[in-house]
């Protein structure tokens, strides 16, 4: 029996430009937007972390410092807080601070914003030759096993790259990377192409790709020799096409859990209305407010 390659490291991608959050991400990334009272990043690095991953690799954009300082202890906010005996507030530091006890975090910059593939492959040095768990900086899954460890069961038994999908319906899916599938078992399938905004006519499942993949080493290779589209960016999407182009096998994990995503304003918007309505602290209180409105 072939032994359990265990995952340990995630790259997670926060180098975009953020476009469809103009004029806001003008000065804040997008991942610092809040979802209810944390920003949308500390969601995905809880999910990170709850799958079993000890090392991060954020890749960043060369102005992007915020999110150095906030995975970073701080010491002389504590002092200030004890010599003010301010209680709660240094047990709700404390308690953000132990999240991220048993994690390294590294940082890589992409100096220019030339896609989501060229960003994973500058992190390409720090994971060496290992499989690795990707997750974009954008998209959370609310599940009660977290999203990559679904991925990383998955790429166990397979040892194949897993790019999770969810369903949509169909007239939603031409904003989306879609999908040719062939079914191999409950939720798992085998890829046969990806087709980056389909038209119409080209959807023939009901699957799209979500921003989180286990990738191996091979994909590093197609990543390196890859080149920019038209556009003058490399997409990991593309990529896949071109490995499943070439007979490469890829699988497609159909996650569990609803999918909340980030990556613009309407979805972001619908994401934090989501959690703020579940949230055990606001949760009932908002629920009675948005009956009152209007
Ligand atoms: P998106 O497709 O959401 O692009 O990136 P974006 O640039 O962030 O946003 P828009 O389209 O301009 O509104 C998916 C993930 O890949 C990262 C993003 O930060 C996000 O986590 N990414 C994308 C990079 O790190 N570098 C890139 O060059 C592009």
């Amino acid at each position: 029996m072939e032994e359990n390659i265990e995952i340990k490291k995630a790259i997670i991608p926060v180098a975009g430009l953020g476009t469809r959050f103009l004029p806001l991400s003008l000065v804040i990334s997008k991942e610092f937007f809040p979802l209810v009272d944390k920003p949308i990043i500390q969601y995905i690095v809880e999910e990170v972390k709850k799958s079993g991953i000890t090392d991060i690799v954020f890749v960043i954009s060369p102005k992007q410092k915020m999110i150095m300082d906030y995975f970073k202890k701080s010491p002389e906010l504590e002092k200030l807080l004890i010599k003010r005996n301010k209680e709660k507030q240094l047990k709700d530091l404390n308690e953000f601070e132990a999240l991220f006890d048993g994690i390294r975090f590294s940082y890589v910059t992409q100096k220019m914003p030339l896609g989501d593939g060229h960003a994973i492959l500058q992190a390409g040095k720090l994971v060496g030759s290992d499989p690795v768990a990707v997750s974009f900086g954008d998209d959370i899954i609310d599940s009660p096993e977290p999203a990559l460890l679904q991925l990383m069961n998955i790429f166990n038994t397979c040892k194949a790259p897993v790019v999770a999908l969810k369903s949509l319906p169909k007239e939603k899916i031409p904003a989306y990377g879609s999908v040719v599938v062939e079914k191999i078992a409950s939720n798992l399938y085998k890829i046969k192409k990806i087709i980056e905004k389909p038209e119409s006519s080209q959807i023939e499942s009901n699957l799209v790709v979500v921003g989180k993949y286990i990738l191996t080493p091979e994909v590093f290779g197609y990543l390196k020799k890859a080149k920019p589209s038209e556009k003058g960016e490399i997409i990991l999407g593309e990529v896949f096409e071109k490995m499943l182009s070439e007979g490469k096998t890829i699988y497609g994990y159909e996650l569990k859990g609803e999918w909340l995503e980030c990556g613009d304003k309407s979805k972001w918007l619908k994401s934090f209305l989501y959690l703020a309505l579940k949230d055990p602290v606001f949760g009932k209180e908002l629920k009675e407010y948005v009956k009152l409105i209007k």
